[in-house]
Order: structure tokens, then sequence, then C-alpha cells
């Protein structure tokens, strides 16, 4: 087994892990484990959120990894009730986690709700007034690079029009899949300097992906699985891919990149998947403001 050490360059000069080990709906009890046998695989990136409930199971993972710290790449996230609580919310992040500093800190979505009453967005304060505080965090040594996830265009020209707006997000999470793979969005973000991370890269949970003949057909014709093909898919696109397992043979599999890749060919025909099957995981309709705007592009 070859786990991949390919990164990314950001926009800051550092270098993100290419793949990552994502956390959400990760059951309580499982997180620990999962993320201490990613490390010892040979992953670099833990990918975590407050929302997700579960920083301090990943803090413990880390530990029980033996991995030190300066080795690994973790990613927390500012939840939508906290946007006017920016200092004291990464203060609450990194007590969970257990550590002095993330390297990444995004602002989860771009959706500032009312602490306490989350059906209710502030009419007094927005994104760009979130963003313009966490900028701030960036000289405290609490974090390394700061961005923002589910920003589309439109939302990603507010922000960054903004006079308050000093610092260019390095990375915008968004989902990107086979099924989303969102190539205006993409392409804007590649225009600005802003790296794209790829959320629920094998389709999430129950994912329509893994049964598409084209898919299995390739997979097998290059003695893989489907979800090293989709994963392999997203890194040559140039995206870091984040894929969530708490099965200890899938998370080893799942990092099994190196070695090997797939050739233009096989990306336009993967390129090609959404035509027949394109769906999309995370909508905006459980929040009370709209941020996706747009054609099935996340904008
Ligand atoms: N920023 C955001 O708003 C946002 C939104 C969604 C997700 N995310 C991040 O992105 C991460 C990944 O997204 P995701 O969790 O939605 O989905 P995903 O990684 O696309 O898919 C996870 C699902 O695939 C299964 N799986 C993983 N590897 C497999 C393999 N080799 N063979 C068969 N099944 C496999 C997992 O099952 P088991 O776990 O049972 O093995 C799980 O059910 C999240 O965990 C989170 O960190 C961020």
């Amino acid at each position: 087994m070859a786990p991949l050490s390919k990164t990314h360059k950001l926009n800051t000069g550092d270098e993100i892990p290419a793949v990552g080990l994502g956390t959400w709906q990760s059951k309580p009890g499982q997180v620990e484990k999962a993320v201490e046998a990613a490390l010892r695989a040979g992953y670099t990136h833990i990918d975590t959120a407050y929302a997700y409930g579960n920083e301090k199971e990943v803090g413990q993972g880390i530990k029980a990894s033996g991995v030190p710290r300066e080795k690994i790449w973790l990613t927390t996230k500012l939840d939508n009730d906290w946007h006017k609580h920016v200092a004291e919310a990464i203060d609450t992040s990194l007590k969970n986690l257990d550590t002095p500093y993330v390297d990444l800190y995004l602002m989860h979505w771009p959706a500032s709700l009312v602490k306490g009453n989350t059906k209710e967005v502030y009419n007094d304060w927005d994104f760009v007034d979130t963003w313009r505080e966490m900028q701030k965090l960036v000289d405290t040594g609490k974090v390394k690079n700061i961005g923002v996830s589910n920003f589309g265009v439109k939302n990603l020209e507010k922000l960054l029009s903004a006079e308050s707006t000093k610092i260019v997000p390095a990375v915008n999470q968004i989902e990107l899949h086979p099924g989303n793979p969102s190539p205006h969005l993409v392409e804007y973000l590649r225009s600005k300097g802003i790296h794209a991370s790829a959320y629920s890269p094998l389709g999430s949970s129950d994912s329509p992906l893994y049964k598409l003949n084209s898919l299995t057909k390739l997979a097998e014709s290059k003695g893989k699985t489907v979800q090293q093909v989709l994963l392999r898919w997203g890194v040559q696109k140039g995206w870091s891919v984040l894929s969530k397992s708490v099965t200890e043979e899938r998370i080893k599999a799942n990092i099994d990149l190196e070695g090997w890749s797939l050739t233009d060919e096989e990306i336009a025909q993967i390129d090609e998947v959404h035509k027949e099957n394109s769906f999309k995981v995370c909508g905006d309709d459980w929040l009370p403001v709209k941020i996706f705007f747009g054609a099935g592009d996340s904008d």
C-alpha cells in the first residue's frame, strides 16, 4: 500500500495535503479510532468542524496515533451561530481539539445565524463582517490559514469586493464529485487563486456513484476500487479530497493512491458523469437564508 503524499500549494504558500479524512456523520465513539487509524495509515490531513460535535474525539485520535502535531494538517470550522463570536469560537475549538493552533479555519457556511436561534439571520451582521473578524486571527498564531466553505460565485464576489476584505480566502471547501463537478465555480476559484477542497468526494452516504456502470468498468480496468478512482479524479483536478470513513480497511484503501494515475481520456470520461447522474448532497433548504443561487453549480 502506498499512501499519496501529494500536496497542493495555497495562496499563502502553505501546502495542503491532497487527501484528508472527513469526520462528518461519524458516530460518537467512532471518530477517535478513525482518526488514529488514518494517521497510522499515512494520512496527514484531518477535516472536522465545531458543528460535527466531535472535535474532542479528533484531538484524542491525534494523541492516540502518536503522530507529532506538526506533521498533521488540521482543519476545523466556525459554526453558523458563532459568527458574532469569532475569537471565542476559535478558542473553544482549540480547547476541544487540545491543540494550540489549526492549519485551516473555515467559515462553515455564508450564513450568520442568531446565537441560540438558528432559524434566524442577523439583520446587522453578515459573512463580510465575520470574515473581517476571522482575518484578525491570523496574527494570533491560532490559525495558520483562513478560508470559507459553501461559498458560490455570488457570495465570493461580495466578499472579495468588500472594503474590509484584506485576505483572499486560501480555500473554499465545497461539494465536489462527478455528480456535482461545479466547473464554473471551480474555474472562478482558480482565477482568484482560491484552492478548492472537495467535500463528499465519494458522493456521501449511500452514494449513487458506486454502482454506475461507467465507473465500475473503469475501476475494474485499472485494478482499483470505484472509491479510489473517484478520489484520484479529484486529486488530478487539483483539489484536496476529504473522504470520510470509519472503517479501517476503507480508510487505508482510500489513501492508496500513489504510483498510478488516470489518463486524460479517463478524466474526461468521469467529467461526463454529471450529464446523466447529476445530484447534490448538501443544499441550503435547512438554512433561514438562501446561499446557493444557480443552476446546479453551487452558486
Ligand atoms: N463544509 C461542509 O459543509 C461539508 C459538508 C459535507 C461534508 N464535509 C466534509 O467532507 C467529508 C466527506 O464528505 P461525506 O462524509 O459527506 O461523504 P464521502 O466521504 O463522500 O462518503 C462517505 C461515505 O462513503 C463510505 N465509504 C468511504 N470509503 C468507502 C469505501 N472505500 N468503500 C465503500 N464505502 C466507502 C463511508 O462509509 P463508512 O464511514 O461506514 O466506511 C460513508 O458512508 C465529511 O466527513 C466532512 O469532513 C464538509
